[in-house]
């Protein structure tokens, strides 16, 4: 593929089910999320519902995927063409281990893949020793965006070295795009530049704040990254989830 086109984007990294966590809180603001995609012809997402245990934020695989049914079947009443796929965006907790072997935690789409979302004021020691323990079991880990992390912000060393052993990295389009703080940006490009990213996803809440990405959005990403790392980024690593055959690890 020559150019990135956004058409072919799949966002990996959603909150649109509704009254589930802090996303929309209405099927009909779920439908008005998945038309923004559709009317910049994405077609595909992963909806990653938080999973913090001990919060009302932490809807199981059950829950989650009869929301998606629900929210599927309204979506076609509509005629709102945006296919969905299961995922969870998993806080990363001292007991994440025994869930996963109880079945409750969701990977991404049919992969192998869970989206571990790191504690923003905890130290980072216990969730990269989990790290190392899930991939030693096999286990395949992508950590949703470190750059807004600000113990990462400060040492990026052993995170480097985890993605060096085969953990994965998605950043937000939101750092890339100054919507957060300036470290979140110059640690993405740090890691950019460390060949440490595998995925650029939305992070999506809404259709009115950290909303889906828009054309403007994507023209933007085009002349900060070229159009091959984005391609790679956001279009061949993501399909690669979707991919049911799909046990390896991605470039
Ligand atoms: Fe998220």
């Amino acid at each position: 593929m020559m150019t990135a086109e956004l058409s072919q984007f799949i966002d990996i990294h959603t909150h649109i089910l509704p009254g589930i966590d802090d996303g929309p809180k209405s099927l009909e603001e779920s439908a008005a999320m998945a038309q923004c995609y559709v009317d910049v012809g994405i077609s595909r997402i992963i909806a990653t519902p938080h999973f913090i245990p001990g919060t009302a934020w932490a809807a199981g695989r059950e829950r989650i995927r009869e929301s998606l049914q629900v929210l599927q079947t309204y979506l076609a009443e509509k005629s709102i063409a945006l296919d969905i796929f299961s995922g969870m965006e998993i806080a990363f907790h001292q007991k994440l281990i025994s869930r996963l072997e109880r079945n409750i935690l969701q990977p991404l789409a049919q992969s192998r893949y869970y989206l571990l979302e790191p504690s923003f004021q905890d130290p980072q020691g216990d969730l990269l020793c989990c790290i190392r323990q899930l991939m030693d079991r096999g286990e395949k880990v992508i950590l949703a965006h470190p750059e807004r992390i600000p113990s990462f912000q400060e040492e990026l060393g052993p995170l480097t070295e985890l993605v060096r052993q085969g953990l994965e990295v998605q950043l937000n389009m939101g750092s890339l795009l100054d919507r957060f703080n300036e470290l979140s940006k110059q640690t993405s490009m740090q890691l950019i530049a460390n060949n440490s990213v595998h995925y650029l996803a939305s992070d999506s809440h809404s259709a009115e704040s950290r909303k889906p990405p828009t054309l403007q959005d994507w023209e933007k990403l085009t002349s900060l990254l070229g159009d091959k790392l984005l391609t790679k980024l956001c279009i061949v690593n993501p399909w690669k989830l979707l991919d049911v055959e799909n046990t390896h690890s991605c470039e």
